[in-house]
């Protein structure tokens, strides 16, 4: 018997909910805010933010809520999921089919579920703490790599990339000849679940939020995968930098990351 089981339901249910729902709308004109000069959300984010938070609400009426789209509250509580409704807005606002959504419940302090759906590619990336990773209903492990200039690597840019310096250019040119191929597909949680299955070997990025990770960063260690920070330090999905990759070319990639620090 899976350990948590009632919450991995719940949280799939949400998660299936929601993303079919987004599915359907990607072809109709989202409703566009600009958060920031970059940063946009649509009408579409915030409704598939409510359908979960229903759902969850619902079952699990004293739990604490962190979402994307403005919701913080349950922080002391002993449970508390962790919510991006819509992960990879911008392709959704291009018509771009690259999306998913995130959903992770803490405890305690830990992530102990994580569920993230491509309603494209109808994948269901799934783990609960301690008992591995799957997609939809197959086990899942990370690739064997160990040799970072055969790997295919993904990351992504803060929505401050105009404004500071700290914007991730340093690294990815470094990478850029060092790795086979770098992709930038707009969705970090689906990038860290293609590292999960094997498709990438690795994935780094700055300023990510705790929605973007709380997930699949579980289900990436689910799967044999290792997170840490730029420097190897313990990951946190607070923290700034992310780090996951298949274990083998970890510590090649860290050194490639402290050089570009150093710069
Ligand atoms: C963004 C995506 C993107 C990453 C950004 C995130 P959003 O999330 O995950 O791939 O590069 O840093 O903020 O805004 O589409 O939920
Ligand atoms: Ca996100
Ligand atoms: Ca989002």
């Amino acid at each position: 018997m899976v350990r948590w089981s009632r919450f991995l339901h719940a949280a799939h249910e949400a998660a299936l909910e929601a993303g079919k729902m987004l599915k359907l709308g990607l072809n109709e004109r989202s409703r566009v805010i600009f958060k920031g000069a970059i940063d946009l959300v649509t009408n579409f984010d915030h409704r598939a933010q409510e359908m979960i938070l229903n759902r969850l609400r619902e079952s699990f009426p004293d739990h604490g809520f962190l979402a994307e789209e403005g919701l913080n509250h349950g922080e002391r509580r002993e449970f508390r999921w962790i919510i991006d409704p819509l992960d990879g807005t911008t392709n959704y606002a291009h018509g771009v089919p690259i999306f998913c959504v995130s959903i992770g419940l803490e405890f305690q302090g830990r992530i102990i579920v994580g569920v993230v759906y491509d309603p494209m590619q109808d994948e269901l990336f799934e783990a609960v703490a301690g008992e591995g990773a799957s997609c939809n209903g197959k086990e899942i492990h990370v690739s064997s790599e160990t040799d970072l200039g055969k790997s295919l690597l993904a990351t992504g840019f803060p929505y401050d990339v105009r404004m500071s310096p700290v914007n991730n250019a340093v690294h990815f040119n470094n990478f850029l000849t060092r790795a086979q191929a770098i992709r930038r597909c707009g969705s970090a949680a689906l990038d860290i679940c293609y590292v999960a299955c094997g498709r990438f070997d690795g994935f780094w990025e700055l300023k990510l939020h705790p929605w973007d990770v709380a997930a699949a960063g579980l289900i990436a260690q689910e799967a044999g995968g290792r997170l840490s920070d730029f420097d190897g330090s313990e990951f946190s999905i607070y923290g700034p930098e992310a780090l996951a990759t298949n274990g083998l070319i970890h510590d090649q990639m860290i050194r490639v990351l402290q050089r570009g620090k150093e710069s």
